[in-house]
């Protein structure tokens, strides 16, 4: 029909429709002209207070009469009459004569106070005596209901539960409210079911089962009816967990991998740390020569290396959950090492300082074997160079020294006089050596005593 047209969209009105009724049924209803509305078809009050029932009304005919009529519903049941009113007259049903109020031409009705028995239908009916007689009705549907008041979350069991092992009930307790629905909250975000959380039909039960690191935070439980919202307070479970992510640092020293090394001379601390609740117990246990015993308990280790030079020296950090009883351990090596050996392994990065120390120590055996190879042959060569025709004054020297029947004694001595020798620069009789050899004699003998010096210790200290 064509006042469809001026109606606010949100405004259906029933009495439009049922005009339409009328005007089948009753030929002489005339609907044009009256439209009723009301903001909301749905009204939520809360048992106790007063609830006001918007109603507005508009005509454009001229109009004797206006009438105005209320009805109640419930459950479908035949509909009341509740009060109604001519031009400013009211006539209220005498049995609720002061719970409903209307001021005409002002159609609202004011219900005071709301009762539970108060909820269902209210119709509102609005008669117009003109040029003939205008009708329109609506309907509201009014629910009422009690606040929700705070709710608390009770956790079993409060002591608390061991992840993997235990589970975890929240009840979410409300002293009064009706028609509630609950809603978890995990750090402020819902929770879903899943594989090991489960509600109660209700939702006012969470389930956890079991319980692992990842349920830890912080849970509310957020209740909610019609006419209130309320949030519980903050509850954390309990969830005893790990140890997770055990390891080893140090304020100082260069790692690589699981090894330290440190410089001589220096203290070294370390730090062990592993996430778990309770908090671990830590002990430090120390492995040298094949002999395990435990040094300390806590979580830092102080090495002072002072005494202790070219060692290495096995730890084991042990991190102990006494409430879930797991634990778990982590090895490292120290190694004790002069300041050139360390820079040695710095320049070589792709080494590793065991793989380097290996490699010198098996360059100095190679050495070593060159060595004895070179000395044992050196009297041949003294002999060779006898028969090439030497001068007499050194021919008689080297004839001296060579005279010794016993070749211990005399290995030294070819040392030196050979080395010169053997780079084909003239011979001379003292132990001086010349420049022009690259590497002179006496540095090579230095080198030779500190790395034999130095490194087989290193290997001794290598059970494995
Ligand atoms: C209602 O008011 C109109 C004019 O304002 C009057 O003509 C009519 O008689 C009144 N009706 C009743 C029932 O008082
Ligand atoms: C009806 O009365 C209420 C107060 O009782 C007022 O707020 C409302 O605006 C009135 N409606 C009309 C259409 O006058
Ligand atoms: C009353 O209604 C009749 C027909 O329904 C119409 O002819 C007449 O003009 C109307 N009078 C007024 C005052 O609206
Ligand atoms: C935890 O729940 C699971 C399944 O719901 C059950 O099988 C298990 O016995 C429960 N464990 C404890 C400690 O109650
Ligand atoms: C849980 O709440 C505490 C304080 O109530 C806060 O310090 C902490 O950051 C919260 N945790 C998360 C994950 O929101
Ligand atoms: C180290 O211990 C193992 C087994 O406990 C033993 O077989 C081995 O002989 C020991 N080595 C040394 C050097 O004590
Ligand atoms: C677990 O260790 C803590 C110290 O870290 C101690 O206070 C607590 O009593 C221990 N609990 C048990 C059950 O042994």
């Amino acid at each position: 029909m064509g006042q469809d047209a001026f109606m606010e969209p949100f405004s259906r009105t029933v009495g439009v429709f049922q005009c339409k009724i009328y005007l089948l049924l009753l030929v002489t209803g005339v609907c044009s002209g009256l439209k009723v509305v009301v903001p909301s078809y749905t009204v939520h009050g809360i048992r106790g207070q007063a609830l006001y029932l918007p109603v507005h009304y508009g005509f454009h005919t001229p109009a004797s009469d206006i009438q105005i009529i209320w009805l109640f519903e419930r459950h479908h049941t035949m509909p009341k009459y509740l009060l109604g009113s001519v031009n400013k007259s009211v006539v209220p049903d005498l049995e609720y004569q002061h719970k409903f109020t209307m001021m005409p031409p002002n159609a609202s009705l004011l219900i005071n106070p709301l009762q539970f028995t108060d909820e269902g239908n209210y119709i509102v009916k609005v008669n117009i005596q003109g040029n003939g007689t205008l009708s329109a009705s609506q309907k509201i549907q009014v629910t009422v209901d009690d606040p929700v008041t705070k709710p608390m979350v009770q956790i079993q069991p409060s002591s608390g539960a061991v992840e993997y092992v235990g589970n975890m009930t929240l009840t979410c307790l409300v002293e009064e409210g009706t028609r509630l629905a609950y809603r978890w909250l995990k750090n402020g975000r819902p929770v879903h079911t899943s594989s090991t959380n489960s509600f109660s039909p209700q939702n006012n039960i969470l389930h956890i089962a079991p319980v692992t690191k990842e349920d830890i935070g912080n849970y509310s439980c957020l209740v909610k009816n019609p006419v209130s919202e309320m949030e519980s307070d903050i509850i954390m479970p309990t969830i005893y967990y790990g140890p997770y992510g055990l390891r080893v640092n140090s304020d100082k020293g260069l790692k690589v991998g699981e090894v330290f090394t440190v410089d001589i001379g220096e203290a070294i601390l370390f730090d062990c740390s592993a996430d778990s609740y309770p908090p671990n117990t830590y002990s430090w246990i120390q492995r040298t020569d094949n002999t395990t015993y435990v040094i300390k308990h806590g979580p830092l280790l102080e090495v002072a290396s002072e005494e202790v030079a070219q060692k290495t020296t096995d730890y084991v950090c042990c991190a102990y959950n006494n409430v879930t009883g797991r634990q778990d351990e982590t090895h490292f090596t120290v190694i004790i090492t002069s300041v050139g050996l360390e820079k040695l392994a710095q320049k070589g990065k792709s080494l590793s300082p065991l793989a380097s120390i290996t490699g010198i120590s098996l360059f100095l055996i190679i050495s070593m074997c060159l060595l004895l190879l070179w000395k044992k042959y050196q009297p041949y060569k003294v002999i060779k160079q006898k028969l090439e025709g030497r001068p007499e004054t050194v021919y008689r020297k080297a004839g001296t020294f060579s005279g010794h029947e016993d070749a211990l004694d005399d290995f030294g001595i070819y040392e030196f006089v050979a080395f010169p020798d053997a780079s084909g620069v003239p011979r001379m009789p003292s132990r001086s050596v010349p420049a022009s050899d690259g590497v002179s004699g006496q540095d090579l003998h230095n080198t030779i005593y500190e790395v034999i010096q130095h490194i087989p210790a290193l290997q001794q200290d290598h059970p494995e």
